[in-house]
């Protein structure tokens, strides 16, 4: 059976695929365009040179299809463009403040919305309130800003999703989720120095893959009998949500508000770059209940950020976040962006690739070492793939090795992982069908080459923020 069929057994309602698994037909229109360019092959051969081999140095103009990232890479709708004309511009309690506040509260349950200009700036100031040295946080999996925040605070980060996550084939419906022996586990272990359970949603590098609603409910049972807080990480909650509806039984007749709803009611609170679900350029948020923790939250936002009304942004991006966090839990919309996914897993699939199965919600994940089997990890795979690519047809993907701490079922002992993946990350309502057919070609000429790859090698690692500014050469 191809996969793609398997997978859209899982993932579609009946109504979902009427409308879209056949054509994929967008729910919205083109108003505006922007100019791409393919440079052509002898042009793109010394782009790359020129770029030491590495995504970090490639101009995007010199991209044809930028797959880098789903994060603050969106299209903004012509209500989010018309919002931000309406920006009131005021430092205190502006109407857009106030519009962002509501969108927030309605979406998330949550009562107090504390603005900051992305997530990981959200992240610093959770961190530093909630976090001391020597402590252990436990995640379904840290995405790696969220995991430099606790290791800044002198913390460790501990992935607890399972083990079938590793395995690309496995084609479990919620490989986000925490595996909640893990979980009981690590807890049993280490309840006196966890302060803060993190729940990732969509589990971004876990080839993002989603939560189940049943698995949020245990996770904060188990964290209740510790008296231990659960935060959402929550920047791809409408689409984790989608999920939900249309895989786990049960929700199929609630709307994703509903489930929002729910899922967030299983925390004490939750971050969210909203570069990601609500189709923002830039911003993100702290929400919760608590107010004496949102009260702190804002004075460290007045150090850090701007007043407890802005948080580092300008007002009219507030007014678009607003209209955004809206825009992103529309159900048609959520369909198309999924749909879109799956179609580039189901293409990749078609010529022989071995991407993450089920394909998640906001990019395929692809098995490196599949592609490259005679690569070595100290050959470089991921530069390999990426520059393959870029060579084949313009286009730009994320490839390195993810290094994650989890909990040995059998031991009890902290191990340590690497898991290496290519994400293709989709962004929002930017890409058309044609432009993905493009890149499953692009993928296919890639995979009848890849056996030639020599592999490469580091010819500069700066101390800081290396694996950023690294630069190769091919071997
Ligand atoms: N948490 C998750 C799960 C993320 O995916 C990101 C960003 C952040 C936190 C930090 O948010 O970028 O607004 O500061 N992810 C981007 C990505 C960068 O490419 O997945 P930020």
């Amino acid at each position: 059976m191809p996969h793609s069929n398997a997978v859209e057994a899982i993932t579609m309602t009946d109504f979902a695929r009427e409308l879209y698994a056949s054509t994929i037909a967008e729910p919205y229109r083109t108003k505006v365009v922007e100019r791409l360019r393919l440079p052509s092959r002898p042009e793109r051969e010394q782009l790359l040179r020129e770029a030491f081999y590495s995504p970090a140095y490639l101009n995007a103009s010199d991209v044809y299809v930028d797959l880098v990232t789903d994060s603050g890479s969106g299209a903004m709708s012509d209500e989010q463009w018309a919002g931000l004309m309406r920006g009131d511009e005021s430092y205190i309690r502006s109407r857009s403040f106030l519009a962002f506040e509501t969108a927030v509260q309605e979406a998330t349950g949550f009562r107090f919305a504390i603005p900051t200009h992305q997530g990981r700036a959200a992240e610093n100031i959770v961190m530093e309130l909630m976090l001391k040295p020597d402590q252990i946080v436990l995640s379904n999996t840290h995405f790696d800003t969220t995991r430099a925040h606790v290791q800044h605070r002198g913390a460790m980060a501990l992935d607890l999703v399972s083990d079938a996550i590793f395995d690309f084939a496995e084609p479990l419906p919620f490989k986000g989720n925490f595996d909640l022996e893990k979980l009981e586990l690590a807890l049993k272990l280490h309840h006196t120095k966890v302060p803060l359970i993190i729940i990732t949603i969509l589990n971004n590098f876990a080839c993002s893959s989603p939560v189940s609603m049943a698995n949020i409910r245990a996770v904060r049972a188990l964290a209740d009998t510790y008296g231990i807080p659960v935060f959402f990480d929550a920047c791809r909650f409408a689409e984790n949500a989608y999920f939900i509806k249309v895989r786990e039984p049960g929700y199929e007749a609630k709307s994703i508000h509903e489930i929002v709803r729910e899922m967030m009611s299983y925390g004490h609170g939750c971050w969210m770059s909203a570069k990601k679900d609500a189709i923002v350029n830039v911003g993100g948020f702290i929400a919760t209940n608590d107010e004496a923790f949102a009260r702190r939250c804002q004075e460290k936002l007045v150090l850090y950020e701007g007043f407890y009304t802005y948080g580092g942004l300008a007002r009219r991006d507030l007014e678009a976040i607003a209209v955004g966090m809206r825009e992103g839990m529309d159900f048609e919309y959520l369909a198309h962006r999924v749909g879109l996914v799956a179609y580039l897993g189901a293409l990749m699939q078609s010529v022989g690739i071995v991407v993450s199965n089920p394909v998640g919600g906001s990019g395929v994940f692809v098995d490196v070492a599949a592609l490259y089997p005679h690569l070595p990890p100290e050959k470089l795979p991921g530069i390999a793939l990426f520059s393959d690519l870029y060579l084949e047809g313009g286009v730009r993907a994320g490839a390195a090795p993810f290094p994650m701490h989890t909990i040995s079922k059998q031991t009890g002992q902290i191990i340590e992982k690497v898991f290496q993946f290519a994400r293709f990350a989709i962004p929002r309502r930017v890409y058309s069908k044609a432009h993905m057919e493009f890149v499953g070609q692009v993928m296919n000429r890639v995979k009848l080459g890849a056996s030639a790859n020599r592999g490469y090698r580091v010819t500069e690692h700066p101390p800081v923020l290396g694996h950023f500014f690294s630069k190769f050469e091919p071997l």
